[in-house]
């Protein structure tokens, strides 16, 4: 009979046990189960609702079956039901009476959140750390590329000549504004909910300052109704998690057209390829397709949560237990994503041979000549449209916009010649863009200082 089973008379269906239990999967957390209940202990025996004595023996037992399951003496099954009441039917096999009053003033409903919360914010601390790593990667591209031109993009035609560290900085914002994200969830998830019990608190002179302190919480949860009732810090991370996976997936999806053979802006290193059973000349890109999938898991793992919690009323229900899975899927997702895609970025190089033959296609200086021509005295809207005209005469002509003539450029428009226009190289454009944010290399390098400045302060 179950722990709870008193005023039972039948045990639980087999199939309902099943069912029932959460011992699969929430057993990941037996490490912070256990320490929420040394810190428990150890506060009810200052509080003197347990002896010295006694707290001594539960944590010693609890210390033993640590090692137990650490080392698989200890196997759950479905009888177990769940991690809290597999720890504590263990303790009382292994200490006897003493271990049933482990549970004074406290439920499994407070207990399972503390593990949650102790579980995620350990998790937050190396995800955090995985994306930093990630970033640090990025600011080392960007300072090899800070100076290398390729094709800036906008509906997926050519628009402006861009550094390709420029692109590699606007990808480190992304991140680290995920990781400020989770910063911020870290914050304010930082409250420890045990002692609030099954809804209401407890008779019992507890001191929920100091569990929360013990657990290296920053302070106990202000309301117990709410405490176990709560399940926005795991909503709040699983949004941060979908926000960055996007983030992941997006530039994936740029991996995998820059590998593509129209683009070959890339080659992706072979060790994050595979081929194709049938076709012998294949290396294909699964990596970046694979990151890209992997964001619809984690979007899942989202929705999931929200529909769980959404007609629950107070305080605990059962639905709650569907909480884990999802989470735990979306860590895992999430960390292995930051893991790959940090080692895959590291081995690319660009082709710059190929990125040079696009250079020149799409007109990329257009808009330099219509600044140029601004600033020489004609109004934007007016430099634009003469601008447009020369692009027109181009390409009826098929040639660059520096290349078109004097006598074409004057029927234009009277104010053109090819002095009037400036130099409008490539490189020279980009070099220009040095407004703040802008792609010129030393924005780019600035941004870079920037950058690690932040890192460094982490
Ligand atoms: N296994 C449960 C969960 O994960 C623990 C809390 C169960 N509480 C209860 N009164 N049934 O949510």
């Amino acid at each position: 009979m179950a722990l709870w089973g008193g005023r039972f008379e039948k045990d639980m269906d087999q199939i309902v046990k099943e069912f029932n239990a959460s011992i699969g999967f929430d057993q990941r957390m037996y490490n912070e189960d256990i320490d929420g209940s040394i810190a428990h202990v150890t506060m009810l025996a200052a509080q003197g609702i347990v002896t010295e004595e006694e707290s001594r023996q539960i944590i010693d037992g609890l210390e033993r079956i640590r090692e137990k399951i650490r080392s698989g003496e200890i196997v759950f099954t479905v009888e177990d039901e769940d991690i809290h009441m597999g720890i504590e039917s263990r303790l009382i096999e292994e200490i006897g009476e003493v271990g049933k009053k482990l549970h004074t003033a406290r439920s499994r409903n407070d207990q399972c959140q503390v593990d949650g919360r102790l579980y995620l914010k350990e998790e937050i601390r190396a995800i955090v750390a995985e994306l930093i790593e990630l970033e640090e990667v990025i600011l080392r591209k960007a300072d090899q590329y800070a100076e290398e031109i390729t094709v800036g993009f906008t509906h997926i035609q050519h628009a402006q000549p861009i550094t390709i560290g420029f692109v590699f900085m606007a990808y480190f914002q992304m991140f680290r504004r995920d990781i400020e994200r989770l910063t911020d969830t870290y914050e304010r998830m930082d409250l420890c909910p045990l002692g609030a019990c099954a809804l209401a608190g407890t008779t019992f002179p507890t001191d929920r300052a100091r569990t929360a302190e013990l657990l290296g919480f920053r302070a106990p949860t202000e309301n117990a109704m709410d405490s176990v009732s709560d399940r926005d810090y795991a909503i709040e991370f699983l949004s941060d998690a979908s926000i960055s996976m996007m983030h992941i997936s997006r530039w994936a999806e740029e991996f995998a057209w820059w590998n593509t053979s129209e683009f070959s802006y890339i080659a992706i290193d072979d060790s994050f390829c595979t081929g194709s059973s049938i076709m012998p000349q294949k290396k294909n890109p699964d990596m970046a397709e694979l990151l890209r999938g992997k964001s619809g898991r984690v979007y899942g793992d989202l929705m999931q949560m929200l529909t769980v919690l959404k007609g629950t009323p107070l305080a605990y229900n059962k639905d709650f237990q569907e909480d884990k899975e999802g989470l735990f899927d979306a860590v895992d997702t999430w960390k292995a994503c930051i893991q790959i895609f940090t080692k895959m970025l590291d081995k690319t190089e660009f082709r710059m041979d190929q990125i040079e033959k696009q250079l020149s296609k799409g007109f990329l200086n257009a808009t330099d000549v219509a600044e140029h021509l601004a600033m020489e005295g004609i109004p934007f809207r007016e430099a634009h449209n003469i601008v447009g005209r020369m692009v027109k005469a181009c390409e009826e002509r098929g040639c660059q916009l520096e290349e078109l003539d004097e006598e074409s450029l004057r029927s234009i428009d009277s104010r053109l010649s090819r002095k009037a226009l400036g130099d409008i190289s490539i490189p020279a454009c980009v070099s220009a863009r040095k407004s703040f944010g802008g792609t010129a290399p030393d924005e780019v390098r600035r941004q870079i200082r920037v950058g690690r400045s932040w890192l460094e302060s982490l």
